[in-house]
């Protein structure tokens, strides 16, 4: 059975090393996470396939990796800063402070009371200072969204790379966002990483491609061991859409506390380009964008034939990392009675997405041979440069398979005293606990058909 409960999920991640609140030993911080040894592996594991699909697969997409800190003319242009805003509401009663659309029936969600505040934007944007001097001036963002450091290295990217259109721009990174009522453990955090694609096309193929692109994030979700019932596409109604969207599709997924977005696509027009373009008088733009004086670069391709300036339309699939790393443990976590009528926990993840890909374990904890000979397993896999191999040397096996199964690696193997006599070794297999005996050295090509698909 799936997961049950978000507490179970909050349990194994703790036990296991998957997720720790950041700075426990101070009392933590809020809508703060940290990713331990086995998280890392699947967080990097989950945006590898994001950037293989992405990036590797296509002709028509290049990566980038640009800066957290931004100028805060970029989030001027692009709306952030009169519209990345919730409405809050305070109670007058008990002062606590709430998100005024998670409110029901008018009441103060701590205390009950009705006393409330008219609401009040308050934008989600964090600032910092740049310099030594700190005043109204030298502040700058932490990019609430990847995006937008995009859009203004558009020109940069067209120019080295000769692109032209359709093309993309892809990018992994942090962002940073103050929200009011950080929960449900990494759902929604303050310090989070996006996937993000800017893919801009010829105004006029703006709609085909964002069905195209709707497509495409599902099924790659579901290659990723998200089950296809579970993602419900919801089109965000006109009035709810973000400042530059035409259209948004969410992409919900059935989260253990509910269902709720984990990757949206919207087709964000020409507004991004158009709001941070020089000339803008010079360029046809359809989105309602803020008059540019600061911007030294026209964001457009010059048609061939009409020799006309034309902005491009852009269709951004983006995805959190962390809310996918939610969904992908809450797919795979399964509690199950054994014949012999013993509980065990597996993590029934995708090979490519586990965090290690196989744990060599000694028979024997204390015998040198056995364990060299283990060691010596454990480095030609390692090197093969798979994703993590370890050795288990705990010289308890039940243990060690429970404890694989329970972190979602999907092979264990055990060398015995029969290895030394004849180069066999026994391979577990998570999911379906049977063993077989193999040759020492068919274990390099195992792992590869485990992994290379
Ligand atoms: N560039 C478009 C954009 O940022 P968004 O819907 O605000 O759109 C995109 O965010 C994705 O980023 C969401 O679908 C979600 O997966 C993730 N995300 C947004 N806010 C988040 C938060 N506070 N914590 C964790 N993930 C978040």
């Amino acid at each position: 059975m799936p997961a049950q409960s978000m507490e179970q999920l909050v349990s194994l991640c703790k036990r296991r090393g998957f997720i720790f609140q950041t700075n426990e030993i101070y009392g933590g911080l809020q809508g703060v996470y940290d990713y331990g040894p086995l998280g890392v592996e699947l967080k990097e594991n989950l945006k590898r396939s994001w950037w293989a699909a992405m990036v590797y697969s296509r002709d028509d997409v290049e990566g980038l990796d640009a800066s957290i800190l931004t100028n805060k003319k970029v989030l001027k242009y692009s709306g952030h800063e009169d519209t990345f805003t919730d409405p809050l509401v305070d109670c007058k009663d008990c002062k606590n402070r709430m998100r005024e659309d998670h409110i029901k029936d008018s009441k103060c969600l701590h205390c009950g009371s009705k006393n409330l505040t008219d609401p009040r934007p308050f934008n989600l944007m964090f600032k910092t200072n740049i310099g030594p001097v700190a005043d109204d001036e030298s502040y700058a963002y932490l990019r609430p969204e990847t995006a937008q450091q995009i859009f203004t290295n558009f020109k940069n990217v067209v120019d080295s790379t000769s692109k032209s259109l359709p093309f993309g721009i892809a990018q992994i990174g942090k962002a940073f966002r103050n929200e009011i009522t950080p929960r449900n453990f990494i759902f929604r955090v303050r310090e989070f990483e996006q996937m993000e694609l800017e893919f801009f096309v010829r105004k006029g193929e703006d709609e085909d491609w964002h069905k195209y692109w709707i497509e495409e994030r599902i099924n790659w979700w579901v290659q990723q061991g998200v089950e296809k019932k579970k993602i419900e596409v919801f089109n965000v109604p006109q009035e709810e859409l973000s400042h530059y969207s035409k259209a948004t599709i969410d992409l919900m997924y059935e989260f253990p506390h509910g269902v709720e977005e984990l990757e949206g696509i919207a087709n964000r027009t020409d507004f991004d380009l158009g709001s941070h373009s020089k000339n803008q008088e010079e360029l046809d733009i359809a989105a309602d964008v803020l008059k540019n004086k600061d911007s030294n670069a026209r964001l457009a391709f010059q048609n061939i034939d009409s020799k006309e300036w034309e902005v491009p339309y852009v269709i951004e699939p983006s995805a959190g990392v962390d809310r996918g790393v939610l969904a992908i443990l809450n797919e795979s976590y399964k509690e199950e009675t054994l014949e012999n009528g013993k509980n065990r926990v597996v993590l029934a993840l995708k090979p490519h997405l586990s965090p290690i890909k196989a744990a060599v374990i000694p028979i024997k904890k204390n015998d040198s041979t056995i364990v060299d000979f283990s060691k010596q397993v454990k480095d030609k896999l390692q090197k093969l440069s798979l994703g993590r191999v370890v050795l288990e040397n705990t010289g308890n096996i039940g243990k060690s398979y429970r404890k694989h199964d329970e972190i979602g690696t999907p092979i264990c193997i055990t060398i015995d005293f029969d290895t030394l006599e004849d180069d066999t070794v026994t391979v577990r297999d998570r999911d379906t606990m049977e063993q077989k005996r193999v040759k020492v050295e068919s274990l390099e090509d195992l792992l590869k058909n485990l992994l290379v698909k």
